[in-house]
């Protein structure tokens, strides 16, 4: 039976508990939650040793029909932007009925019947051009379901614009740009969006994805990653400043998870997403020091001002007055009124290096001394196993951060075995964002492993403030990291049980924890037959709890698992956790007295009570 007062004071049960991580790794942006339907629209794709292998005609190919001949090439000379720097030249050598490029999306592009699409290009005629451009959505088998035409088109680059309604559904159909025309076109951004987007934003998201993320109700969104954040060297880190204002001047990078990104879903769209769907934006900065798993670069120290400022300027253009610099670019882009930022995340599970905690406070200075009123969360590396108090936590306890960011992908055993983690943890200092958890699968098992550790979490939901399962999305085909929590191809959206433990834990959040005495079926109530510091003589069929175990600050205080004597098991109820080298529990079979051990570090000392209780043999 199980027993709880709730007259004692309870536990307050943090209310933004539950929230979601978006990074762009499985195609979770382009080709994913973001809906532009063309791929490689700027012909920026290219290779990167190692980790990219894509060329910048990737999703194009030539049409030349009904005798026509043609060339394609990729060129830089007079580039539609300095941040834009490849176009497309399709030189057309003999006229046929048509001659042009086509494009095939990402494995196709999904078209439904009635629905309207807009379509952009930019396109500039080298000498005379009089044909027009006619732009067309086919079908697999090459019918046209829909087709407009771009007259006049000009000698300096031009964006032409339209909408094309489709009479029929295809899951695969392409979208081609052709002429009967004879002559040469520059032609570059090529761009492809259903009008039925996401709340219907303009560049905005795939409607089915974003209400699937919608209906996990999230009270944060933490973007844009990961290791994305910080990149793989400084020259692939993610700077917001370039992922900003018009799509066709933001600068592309490449994404270490394998391919490209067009940052055509920028912060304005992230911190628009988070407004849509009600979530704190919790946008993650570079601090300066690169994924450590892939070469890290650092940043040198007297280079790091613009690191700085971006820190700064987020700030503003998330928060500022239109009359500010940053406020006014936000008020172009077409949101006049602040995001209401109060929060930012600096690093990514960086190492603990002296590197990474000099540049992290001289952001987090920076931040602390002109805008006090941001709330600074730090990472604690990627080691889910260190103490609360040692390495990156307690340099975050010293920066008085507002909570601090911990990583863990486990087998399921590890969630189901610590989930009294945080039992222990101390009621002051900084919170506990546990910005990336994930047990390692996505059947059933995992599931509920992730569901039981969310009620020790639950338990702890006065000092842990955030959790997200990570990642968030993969497109089928796509795959860079198993578990994902929500898996889609080009129409359908498919939920993990993994999404619906999030959702669980999400709609029906509690507001308090009561603590609960329970006693077994077979009689046996855990809290009496106490045995102090020894067990087990003489007295198999009992329980036992040690009282009063003193464990110095800076221990590492867990049990792994349950723990085996001969054919007996114990199983451990409560209260202390193992570690290697920390304090743990022994036995033997032969002789049943149990020890526990500890390394002292310091002077403080905790109490635990550790109960267990033989379960058979
Ligand atoms: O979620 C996948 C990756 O795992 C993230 O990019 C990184 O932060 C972590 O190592």
């Amino acid at each position: 039976s199980i027993q709880t007062d709730l007259s004692e004071q309870g536990t307050e049960i943090s209310q933004e508990m539950i929230g979601v991580f978006f990074e762009d790794i499985n195609y979770a942006a382009d080709g994913g939650l973001y809906a532009e339907l063309i791929q490689n629209r700027s012909f920026e794709y290219y290779s990167v040793a190692g980790y990219v292998d894509l060329d910048p005609l990737h999703a194009w190919s030539l049409v030349q029909e009904g005798g026509a001949t043609a060339g394609m090439s990729i060129q830089n000379t007079e580039p539609l932007n300095e941040n834009n720097t490849r176009y497309l030249n399709l030189e057309i050598s003999a006229q046929g009925t048509s001659a042009g490029i086509s494009n095939s999306g990402y494995s196709g592009i999904p078209i439904e019947a009635s629905e309207s699409y807009n379509y952009s290009v930019y396109i500039k005629s080298i000498g005379d051009f009089t044909e027009p451009v006619i732009v067309k959505i086919k079908n697999a088998s090459g019918g046209i379901l829909a087709s407009d035409t771009i007259h006049n088109i000009s000698t300096s680059w031009t964006k032409y614009s339209g909408v094309l309604t489709s009479a029929s559904t295809t899951l695969a159909g392409t979208f081609q740009l052709d002429t009967k025309g004879l002559g040469i076109l520059n032609i570059d951004m090529v761009s492809l969006f259903p009008e039925n987007t996401f709340k219907n934003r303009k560049n905005g998201l795939r409607k089915d994805i974003a209400e699937v993320i919608e209906e996990l109700q999230p009270k944060f969104l933490r973007f844009p990653g990961g290791c994305i954040s910080h990149g793989r060297g400084i020259e692939n880190t993610y700077l917001w400043k370039e992922t900003i204002g018009d799509v066709a001047e933001r600068a592309p990078n490449w994404n270490l998870w394998g391919y490209h990104q067009t940052y055509g879903l920028g912060f304005f769209e992230y911190f628009q997403f988070c407004e849509d769907i009600n979530a704190i934006p919790l946008p993650v900065l570079p601090v300066g020091v690169t994924c450590q798993f892939r070469d890290r670069e650092i940043v040198p120290l007297e280079d790091m001002e613009p690191y700085i400022n971006d820190a700064l300027d987020l700030v503003e253009f998330a928060n500022g007055d239109v009359s500010t610099i940053w406020g006014a670019k936000r008020a172009e882009m077409g949101h006049p009124e602040p995001f209401n930022m109060e929060y930012v995340c600096l690093g990514n599970e960086e190492d603990d290096i002296p590197e990474f905690r000099v540049r992290f406070k001289m952001i987090a200075d920076s931040l602390k001394k002109y805008h006090p009123e941001i709330k600074v969360i730090g990472t604690s590396g990627t080691s889910h196993s260190g103490s609360h108090y040692d390495g990156l936590w307690e340099f975050s306890r010293e920066e008085d951060v507002a909570a601090v960011d911990e990583h863990y992908y486990v087998e399921p055993s590890w969630l189901i075995n610590n989930n009294h983690r945080y039992d222990q943890f101390p009621r002051t200092g900084p919170k506990v964002f546990i910005g990336e958890y994930a047990s390692r699968d996505d059947r059933m098992v995992n599931a509920i492993a992730e569901a039981s550790y969310l009620t020790g979490v639950e338990r702890n939901g006065d000092v842990i403030q955030f959790t997200c399962y990570a990642p968030l999305l993969c497109r089928e085909g796509n795959q860079q990291w198993h578990p994902d929590l929500i898996r889609f191809d080009n129409t359908r959206v498919m939920k993990t049980a993994n999404y619906y433990v999030q959702q669980l834990y999400s709609l029906y959040s509690g507001e308090t924890t009561y603590g609960v005495n329970y006693t077994y079926q077979d009689g046996i109530n855990p809290n009496e037959n106490i045995y102090q510091g020894q067990i087990g003589v003489g007295s198999w069929n009992t329980t036992a709890e040690f009282d009063d175990v003193k464990v110095t600050s800076g221990d590492k205080v867990w049990i792994d698992e349950d723990f085996s004597a001969g054919s007996a098991k114990w199983q451990v109820l409560g209260g202390t956790f193992n570690v290697s080298n920390g304090i743990y529990v022994q036995s033997s079979y032969d002789t049943p007295a149990w020890s526990i051990y500890t390394s002292a570090v310091d002077t403080s000392v905790y109490t635990y009570t550790l109960k267990v209780r033989k379960t058979s043999g």
